[in-house]
């Protein structure tokens, strides 16, 4: 059953206050209702239906009178009053029973609930859609320690907990949590005054891996004071670790729900780029306090509404804290890397989605990402003074509403009056648009002429020309900037960009600071591009200008099995001697596309990608960079060394991440000598999953693995990178074997959806062992998404996404994983999740 954004309809009824009692128990927790109602004059008729799932139901009654409702597996419908009336009712779950981890269920003894997007349902009868937004109080009955619900705590006696939400919310944002928990507690004045309480709770055992999320949290609420000057609104704000999560984080009223990965922090058991994420993570879920809940959406076709602006607003927040560029270039390997693929391929849809059979399926790299991305546009487009201007106006005019897209676009159509008709576009059309460009220099005039064409997508064969912002800069032959960045407004087909007063024809930076989601195909030749790898002062443009030039030798070794460009090489060496440059910058300029992404530019040129050759053009050029920076890599290494205390810090992680991209190339010429050093002395994480990880490709890894697991077999998110990191470094015929091995050990608790996502997630990124000619791959996580699919069918389809790239490769590849796909459909009892995904992905 498919669900369309234009059928939308108001509720028939307002609900003016919820009351719901939970008495705890495994298998048979009782929650009962008070609901009041009220009837909704805006909606065109009063029907009655309450959404229910999974839920057994006890008793009924409206007005205090018992009724028998029609009750069928989404929900029911009763005759009701034509005025105001209060609905209660009793029903039955089974929170420890739930696999599918939506709704109330249990874990690790725990129990906890997820209900975005539609979990509300599996807990009591109730109107679940964003646009019903009501008053919670709750009240828990239970010999749990703790039991936390969303908003402020208002009583708590012998075994029972009472909390009011005074902030009316969408069914949503409800949460709770009971157990025996432990706090790492922490408390923050807001700029009027207010004190807060925060907590993050955690299982016994995990206190000592909290100080940093507490530290993030503090920083990501005075960030958003001082930035959007947007101030938290209750007396208390919570925090909970959970094992057994399918996403992320969730942003709950006052009582955000995490999967321990992206909150639980310790230098021994995090690496760097852990610590970076639990930062973000924690700044994202915060700020959806106002950028989600006191302004939510109407419908859940408008996730990128909150989605899009939180990601935004988290990406700005890391920028501040750390380094910009690197934050900038980073984001654009994940978008080129994640959404690109979707955006290309037979899942693509546009950042607000028309049409739907799970939401769930909806939770994108476009709608997050992509969408976070038209918001970066439009702030570039109207500048940053009146996107402030229009924020202000947005918080003003829509704080307690659902609101749309449109919504959000009025506001900057009246903070700045701008007709925002045709930039809408980034929110209906689905595609990468691909720019191409061409050049004429006469006169001392410089002329920029540029096309723009966005190929048809799944149920979108036309599409029109976007509003697409261009930053261009220009630099003379001598690498002296001429024109600073420019912002060019390209929203035709074709279009012409003079600059005048030029004595020679100057060489162009374009799209800096990837200021557009756009492929951008410039086909000037490779000395360009060294000339702007040496001079570009744009720091994205000029670490794309390497990224470009290493994608060009790496095609052509693939293709024409050329010898590595050494112009690129000895480029890059200049580039990486500037110790004026940060460190991470110089080790993101080290890296090279990924073997996915290299495969896609094979096949948009026309070529049938062949994983293996790729796999060994990847390894070549190292192997030549390696043997060719003899001299260089050593210095790099002693620039790496970190004195002192651990931090992770923008500062210290830098050079860390320099160090592991020359550890990296170390490793090929001494065959894992200094790695496992490195091995034995490392004292944080993220020099120990770094050395592991070379001992791994140089295949000496049998001990070094062997002693991690001694080490670690009681902490699980380590376990996590244990098993992972084995598949993920490892060479491409071992990949299989050892992916079908991990699944086999003791503590493959496949129901776990971390552990289950670092075994087979590894594995399915990992490009040559995935695609393996034998089908070995496919073959392999078909089984296991059918074997998932019976217990959590979110999981499940989340990682179909992995054959979305199947019409790339060759006709046998394509018909081994059709017949996969094939098989998963025919499964017996096919969740509608995994239904719409592999039926999407087939294109039938
Ligand atoms: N709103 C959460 C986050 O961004 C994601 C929750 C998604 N959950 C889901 N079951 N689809 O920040
Ligand atoms: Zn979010």
């Amino acid at each position: 059953q498919t669900i369309y954004l234009k059928d939308y309809t108001p509720f028939g009824w307002h609900v003016e206050s919820v009351h719901l009692t939970f008495r705890l128990a495994p298998h048979s927790t009782r929650v009962l209702s008070k609901i009041r109602f009220a009837p909704n004059p805006d909606a065109p008729a009063q029907t009655f239906f309450l959404h229910g799932e999974m839920l057994k139901l006890i008793a009924a009654k409206i007005d205090g009178a018992p009724v028998t409702p029609d009750v069928t597996d989404e929900g029911l419908t009763v005759a009701v009053p034509s005025g105001a009336f209060l609905w209660e009712a009793e029903v039955e779950i089974d929170p420890k029973g739930n696999t599918a981890l939506e709704g109330l269920y249990m874990s690790n003894g725990m129990y906890c609930t997820q209900c975005e997007a539609e979990g509300f349902r599996k807990i009591t009868y109730y109107p679940d859609r964003p646009d019903v937004m009501s008053t919670f109080t709750v009240r828990i009955e239970g010999d749990e320690k703790v039991k936390l619900s969303n908003g402020n705590p208002q009583a708590e006696g012998d075994g029972f907990a009472e909390w009011h939400d005074p902030w009316p919310k969408p069914a949503y944002l409800f949460a709770l949590v009971a157990g025996d928990l432990v706090n790492h507690p922490g408390a923050f004045t807001t700029m009027s005054g207010k004190d807060v309480e925060l907590n993050i709770w955690v299982r016994p055992g995990d206190e000592d891996k909290c100080a940093f999320g507490m530290e993030a949290l503090k920083k990501s609420m005075k960030w958003d004071e001082e930035v959007y000057g947007r101030e938290y609104d209750l007396d208390i704000f919570n925090i909970v670790a959970v094992d057994d999560f399918n996403m992320g984080a969730m942003e709950n009223k006052g009582l955000n729900v995490f999967n321990s990965s992206c909150v639980l922090a310790s230098p021994e058991t995090s690496t760097d780029a852990n610590f970076e994420r639990v930062e973000a993570i924690i700044a994202h879920e915060y700020f959806h306090n106002w950028t989600g809940n006191r302004i939510t959406c109407r419908d859940w076709f408008q996730l990128c509404l909150k989605e899009g602006l939180t990601v935004f607003r988290d990406s700005q927040f890391t920028s501040d804290m750390r380094s910009a560029p690197v934050k900038r270039i980073s984001d654009v390997i994940d978008l080129r890397g994640r959404q690109f693929p979707e955006d290309q391929g037979p899942l693509s849809h546009p950042v607000r989605p028309e049409s739907f059979q799970e939401i769930n399926n909806f939770y994108t790299a476009t709608v997050y990402e992509k969408g976070a991305e038209v918001i970066g546009m439009l702030k570039r487009l109207v500048g940053d003074e009146a996107y402030a201007k229009a924020l202000d106006l947005y918080f003003d005019r829509h704080d307690g509403q659902a609101c749309t897209i449109e919504d959000w676009l009025k506001v900057f159509e009246d903070a700045t009056g701008r007709d925002l008709s045709q930039f809408k576009r980034w929110y209906s059309q689905a595609g990468t648009p691909r720019v191409s460009v061409s050049e004429s220099f006469a006169d001392g005039t410089y002329s920029l002429t540029f096309r723009q064409e966005t190929t048809p997508t799944p149920g979108q064969p036309e599409k029109a020309p976007q509003v697409i912002p261009l930053a261009v800069g220009l630099l003379n032959p001598n690498g002296d900037e001429v024109l600073p960045t420019t912002l060019l407004e390209f929203n035709q087909s074709e279009q012409t960009f003079n600059f005048n007063g030029f004595a020679a024809k100057p060489v162009p930076s374009l799209l800096r600071g990837f200021s557009a989601p756009v492929v951008l195909d410039r086909d000037a030749g490779r000395e360009e591009q060294a000339f702007l790898l040496a001079h570009d002062t744009d720091t994205f443009t000029r670490w794309d200008a390497g990224r470009q030039l290493a994608r060009e030798t790496l095609v052509d070794m693939i293709l024409t099995g050329a010898t590595p460009d050494m112009a690129y090489i000895d480029g890059l060496e200049a580039v990486l001697r500037d110790e004026t440059l940060d460190p991470a910058y110089r080790a993101l300029m080290m890296g090279t596309p990924s073997q996915s992404e290299l495969a896609q530019v094979l096949a948009d040129r026309g070529h049938v990608p062949d994983p293996d050759a790729i796999w060994q053009a990847a390894e070549t050029l190292a192997q030549v960079k390696a043997e060719r920076w003899t001299d260089l890599l050593p210095r790099l290494a002693a620039e790496a060394e970190v004195t002192g205390t651990y931090s992770p810090d923008a500062e210290q992680s830098a050079r860390r991440a320099l160090g592991a991209a020359v550890l990296s190339l170390q490793t090929r010429l001494d065959g894992g000598a200094a790695a496992e050093a490195q091995f034995a002395r490392a004292d944080n994480m993220t020099l120990q999953l770094s050395a592991l990880s070379n001992l791994i490709r140089a295949g000496r890894d049998e001990a070094a693995l062997k002693a991690f697991e001694d080490q670690w077999r009681g902490d699980r998110l380590v376990m996590d990178k244990w098993f992972g990191l084995q598949i993920a470094a490892t060479t491409p015929e071992k990949v299989v074997p050892r992916t079908e091995a991990l699944t086999a050990h003791p503590a493959f608790d496949w129901k776990n959806p971390n552990r289950f996502r670092a075994v087979m997630g590894a594995m399915m990124t990992h490009h040559a062992g995935f695609h393996s000619a034998d089908g070995a791959g496919y073959r392999l996580l078909a089984d296991w998404l059918i074997r998932l699919d019976d217990v959590n069918p979110q999981t499940t389809a989340r990682m179909c996404q992995a054959f979305q790239t199947w019409r790339r490769y060759d006709a046998g590849r394509q018909e081994t994983i059709r017949t996969e796909l094939e098989r998963i459909r025919s499964k017996q009892k096919l969740s509608r999740d995994v239904d719409e995904m592999v039926s999407r992905i087939l294109g039938t």
